[in-house]
């Protein structure tokens, strides 16, 4: 035995910040394998450490966390947990943290980058160019949507659907949003108004998606959702892939139910739905939400201090099922 007090598994390589917070203290044992590492190895593995640093390509499920009799807690690399069965976590004692707050402005950068591109067909004017090549200016070519005075509805009103309305003030858009609470920095700040899906589907020209994951939230853009939307409508996801239902928006996108899409995230990643890659009215970015340099960093240092605060007893940053605190205290 080593004279470190704990044992850690990283399932993958992350930013150097994070392991030199936790290599002095911790045994670390960090997978380093191309891509996902393999089920079997993590059921394995997890049964001698004390705290897991993980992905959201893990499942955390109960099979892994009835593998595990030491472990105290699991440091997610992600602000979103729906790769977690949280509440059988909390009923065998294991902390669960993430990390939000520093992929706030990242995402929010994502979905604008997603908006403009699709509502300005960015996406289809370089592969244009890079094809055919450029035909040379013309009145009628290549016509998009503005996006002055224009309404915006965002899905979910956390800190990323807020980070992404405060960038909307050069365009002076109308604030439509979608949650179960009122937020009242839009109502005081972008006099935002809180509507019905249905609503918010039928008035606005661009539709972002920042809701976490959930039952409640899978396949909440269906059929019935896309086609109360504008046809004139972009709609872009940054946040979970399974919340749009991809194969009825590849038939939308097709037959031009709504103008264009920006996705960031897939129902089934990394697969995506046959279709989709062929038609020109959507805009595809490989999960990179949080993909900053500066943010990668800050999600290490988060990921690795939860972990570490938690066995050290300390509060954590960050802590998904905080009711794990008050019973420790
Ligand atoms: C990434 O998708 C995250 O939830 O951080
Ligand atoms: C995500 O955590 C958000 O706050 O929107």
């Amino acid at each position: 035995m080593s004279g470190k007090s704990y044992k850690i598994l990283i399932s993958r390589v992350i930013p150097e910040v994070g392991i030199s917070l936790l290599k002095d203290k911790c045994d670390l044992e960090i997978y380093q394998g191309e891509g996902v590492i393999p089920r079997q190895q993590l059921l394995q593995k997890i049964r001698h450490v004390d705290g897991l640093l993980c992905l959201l390509s893990e499942s955390v499920d109960r099979e892994l966390l009835d593998s595990a009799p030491r472990l105290k807690v699991v440091s997610n690399y992600a602000v979103g947990y729906d790769n977690i069965d949280v509440s059988y976590a909390t009923e065998k004692g294991i902390v669960i943290t993430n990390t939000p707050d520093v992929l706030t402005d990242a995402t929010a950068d994502l979905a604008w980058s997603l908006i403009l591109a699709a509502a300005r067909r960015v996406a289809e004017g370089d592969r244009l160019m890079r094809g055919k090549g450029f035909p040379g200016w013309s009145p009628l070519f290549l016509l998009g949507q503005d996006l002055k005075g224009k309404t915006l509805g965002v899905l979910g009103a956390g800190r990323i659907g807020t980070a992404v309305v405060e960038r909307s003030r050069g365009s002076n858009m109308r604030i439509l949003y979608f949650d179960r609470q009122t937020s009242d920095v839009l109502e005081r700040d972008f006099s935002a108004r809180k509507v019905s899906l249905p609503e918010l589907l039928e008035k606005s020209d661009i539709v972002s998606i920042h809701l976490p994951f959930s039952r409640e939230t899978h396949h909440l853009i269906d059929e019935k959702a896309i086609s109360g939307m504008k046809k004139s409508a972009v709609l872009v996801n940054t946040a979970r892939g399974p919340i749009i239902d991809e194969p009825e928006l590849v038939n939308a996108l097709r037959e031009k139910r709504i103008a264009a899409a920006g996705l960031d995230v897939y129902e089934n990643e990394p697969q995506i739905t046959p279709g989709l890659t062929a038609l020109e009215n959507v805009v595809l970015t490989p999960h990179i939400g949080s993909a900053t340099i500066q943010t990668r960093n800050d999600m290490a240092r988060i990921t690795a201090a939860n972990l570490l605060a938690v066995l050290e007893g300390r509060e954590p940053e960050a802590i998904v099922n905080p009711q794990l605190l008050k019973i420790s205290k």
